[in-house]
């Protein structure tokens, strides 16, 4: 059986690095015009196999985790920033063990809690003139500017750890803890990826912030177990009372080291989502005022008033879902998902095939790449792929919803356009949060903070852009506009 092809370069060790390293998406779409959807590109001396489109989706995140392994993969660059005995630190078993105990914390009971803590936490941010009077406004009739991505990311740590990290981390969410925060922040980029040791101070800075970090939530945790059981809607109270199967419970570090996976996992990923969620309703007013019209009819009251939402209402919103999945579909936060292979695996013929009777094989020692970015973005899926257009989700009869319907059909996927993910299935071609064994456990979460974010900010303010929506920037984790990222706004007469 042949290999893949391998991608054409110059440099024996840095491979392809800088073509993937600018700009994936367009690396990979260049790559499939030679070579289809399967190869395999050099990366500082590591083999990365590429599987593109929804097969290529279902073959990376589908396959067997002792073939396809995620732990292999991620650990260098996960453990030194979450800390030991958790996620991909521990067989894959007892990560989905911690997996179900997270998902405990994430329970409706509790989201329903959150709608009005997130609501409170952003008009308390929006009423503060210093958050954003610093960025121009004065008179209030005048449009003011933000850079969209700060204010997103202070909205997003103050919300996350107003709810799921819990009130001892929200009331201390001053200078100490967010250099501890920018210190593991700091250790979590392409370069720790690529190289998990060198001798920088940023990495011994990461090492230091993890052993402070875990300080500081392994005190929260004893002084909760000293007070007894409690009645929290966070993560911490749903942690304290997991047992693994062999009965043995958390240990304080674990539910720690969780804490800090759960804070990296959910802030840039949210931030960067609520971002282009932003500046997009900037960049197209109408959206804005249909996001405006929604929250009028539905929580409107007769004194002209707009009344609290609850988590069930908010799933129900049919523009705000729409602007949210439709940025994740042009704006997914993690471009490239990894696995390392532990043994040789064939591709499917069906994906790619050297020949009409002949499989690919991947040698083992390879790693394999499955790209969100680029079959939600592909032409032959989505109609005017790069345009974005609220209207695919909201309108099952509009052409773009036909044109998708149409791909769908000829390949047998199931579209849901309810709240939520489009298919629950590995293949797929709409896949921001993953799929398999590994699929994101944050979405309902995302979902609630973006939307109660967004709909809370489109209540006060009207948005307009000040230049165009901005290119990607790859060199960060997650994927995130680019500078300049204002945006206007001028809030709304009552
Ligand atoms: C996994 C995306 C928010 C926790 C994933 C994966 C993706 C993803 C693509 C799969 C990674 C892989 O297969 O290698 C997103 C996006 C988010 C988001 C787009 C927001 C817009 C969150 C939040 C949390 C979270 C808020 C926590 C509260 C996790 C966890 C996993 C995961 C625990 C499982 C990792 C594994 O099983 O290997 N996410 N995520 N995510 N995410 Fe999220």
């Amino acid at each position: 059986p042949s290999k893949p092809p391998t991608v054409f370069h110059w440099l024996p060790i840095i491979g392809s690095a800088v073509g993937y390293g600018n700009d994936p998406l367009n690396f990979f779409l260049a790559c499939r015009e030679k070579y289809g959807d399967v190869f395999t590109f050099i990366l500082f001396g590591r083999r990365v196999t590429v599987a593109l489109g929804a097969k290529g989706n279902n073959f990376v995140l589908g396959g067997k985790s002792t073939v396809l392994n995620a732990e292999d993969a991620y650990t260098h660059l996960t453990t030194p920033v979450f800390g030991k005995d958790v996620v991909y630190d521990v067989p894959n078993e007892k990560f989905m063990e911690q997996k179900r105990f997270v998902k405990v914390g994430l329970s409706t009971e509790n989201l329903r809690a959150y709608v009005g803590m997130i609501e409170d936490e952003v008009e308390e941010y929006m009423n503060n003139d210093a958050n954003f009077r610093v960025y121009g406004m004065n008179d209030i009739n005048d449009w003011g500017m933000f850079d969209v991505v700060s204010v997103l990311q202070e909205i997003t740590i103050l919300t996350a750890s107003r709810t799921l990290q819990g009130k001892e981390v929200r009331s201390k969410l001053d200078k100490t803890f967010s250099q501890l925060y920018n210190d593991l922040d700091g250790g979590f980029t392409p370069l720790n990826f690529l190289f998990p040791n060198l001798p920088l101070e940023s990495y011994r800075r990461r090492d230091r912030a993890n052993v402070k970090m875990t300080e500081f939530y392994v005190d929260i945790i004893q002084k909760r177990r000293q007070a007894g059981a409690d009645s929290d809607h966070d993560m911490i109270a749903a942690l304290i009372k997991q047992t693994y199967r062999d009965g043995t419970p958390l240990k304080d570090h674990e539910i720690a080291h969780i804490l800090i996976a759960l804070l990296m996992a959910g802030q840039h990923t949210s931030s960067a989502t609520g971002s282009w969620a932003l500046l997009h309703i900037a960049e197209n007013p109408d959206v804005g005022e249909a996001l405006y019209q929604e929250q009028v009819k539905y929580f409107g009251t007769p004194d002209g008033n707009l009344r609290s939402m609850t988590y069930e209402e908010l799933r129900e919103l049919p523009v705000l879902d729409a602007v949210i999945r439709e940025t994740l579909r042009l704006h997914p936060p993690i471009h490239s998902i990894m696995r390392y292979v532990r043994d040789d695996v064939s591709v499917p013929p069906s994906l790619a095939a050297p020949s009409k009777d002949g499989v690919f094989v991947v040698p083992k020692g390879h790693y394999v790449l499955a790209s969100p970015s680029v079959s939600q973005m592909d032409p032959r899926v989505w109609m005017d792929a790069q345009r974005f257009d609220v209207s695919r989700w909201t309108d099952p009869d509009g052409v773009a919803a036909q044109a998708f319907k149409a791909y769908a059909d000829e390949n047998g996927e199931k579209i849901d356009y309810g709240f939520g993910a489009v298919s629950k299935g590995t293949e797929s071609p709409y896949q921001p949060f993953g799929a398999g064994r590994h699929r994101c456990i944050g979405e309902q979460f995302a979902y609630l903070q973006l939307g109660t974010l967004i709909s809370t900010m489109i209540r006060k303010v009207e948005l307009r852009l000040k230049d165009p929506v901005p290119a990607h920037n790859y060199h960060t984790m997650i994927v995130m506009p680019k500078k300049p990222r204002t945006i206007l706004y001028r809030r709304r007469k009552f």
